[in-house]
């Protein structure tokens, strides 16, 4: 049975009426399945990974994403996991909600999170979105696949280090902030320094959906820890027995502090490239 800690939150808060998570997810029979592979050095190993600059292989993130093609695969799962979720962000948003819903995506690999749930929304048209992704294979890609999608007007990509808080300065606050495969990847101390940077990108009740592994030692916790101190509550966390992988969903329920964002700032180094832990 998965664990799911999902909340009725029928009540208004922050922008607009809040709906409740309802986990529209069904599980699959547990029979597999180890983990998310590439959030975590072995895997990337075990995938040869790592080409380095000017090596005419695919990158290790390029390779990364071939789970994908296979709808059996961990990343699948978690993909959908993430896809409900944002789903559920965008059904909750009111007609009135001014101006667009905006979305930001750290390291947002080939976009499939937001475009394929942005292309199927009634809302999608409402949508802004901007995807930063530094890997120069999978930008044009999910370039392509917003275009393929009919989305290419409301999902903008950007090739760029997301590290750098420079490139939201416009898409800022953001209704909802993705952070999918980036906590496996930086230290401890960039994870505290992203989280806590996060409400910077926020209004009130805005929402951050996350994944991180749970591979021993489990961050999770300390993950879940920091969003609480940041001053998000916790609307979902789905981690699957048998897998390794973890999906987190917050929302910000204070309002963020003057100067919260600062377009000056880094947040974090990548280092899970498959060489060294996260
Ligand atoms: C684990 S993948 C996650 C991709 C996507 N968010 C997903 O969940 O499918 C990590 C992604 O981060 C990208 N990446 C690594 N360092 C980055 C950086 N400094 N800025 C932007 N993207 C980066 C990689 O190229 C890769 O696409």
């Amino acid at each position: 049975m998965a664990r799911s800690m999902g909340r009725s939150m029928g009540r208004w808060m922050g922008r607009w009426r809040i709906r409740s998570w309802a986990g529209a997810v069904t599980w699959p029979t547990l029979r597999w399945v180890v983990m998310a592979p590439g959030d975590h050095p072995e895997t990337a190993e075990a995938t040869g990974g790592g080409s380095g600059p000017g090596s005419a292989a695919p990158s290790h993130w390029v390779r990364w994403h071939e789970s994908y093609e296979d709808p059996a695969s961990p990343l699948s799962l978690r993909l959908r996991l993430v896809q409900s979720m944002v789903r559920d962000v965008l059904d909750s948003v009111p007609p009135e909600h001014p101006g667009p819903i905006r979305i930001v995506s750290l390291c947002a690999g080939q976009g499939r999170d937001v475009i394929d749930v942005v292309s199927t929304h009634p809302r999608g048209s409402d949508v802004s979105a901007l995807l930063v992704e530094l890997d120069p294979e999978l930008a044009p890609s999910a370039r392509d696949r917003a275009a393929a999608a009919g989305v290419a007007d409301q999902v903008r990509i950007v090739e760029g280090d997301a590290s750098l808080c420079r490139w939201y300065q416009d898409s800022v606050p953001a209704d909802l902030v993705l952070v999918c495969g980036v906590f496996g990847n930086i230290s401890r101390s960039d994870l505290t320094r992203t989280i806590q940077a996060l409400p910077g990108f926020c209004w009130m009740g805005s929402e951050v959906i996350w994944t991180r592994h749970r591979r021993p030692p489990d961050a999770t916790p300390f993950v879940r820890a920091q969003f609480a101190d940041a001053g998000f509550e916790e609307v979902a966390f789905e981690a699957p027995d048998g897998y390794v992988l973890a999906v987190g969903r917050h929302r910000l329920v204070a309002e963020p502090p003057a100067g919260a964002f600062d377009p000056e700032a880094k947040l974090f180094d990548f280092v899970g490239d498959g060489a060294l832990p996260a």
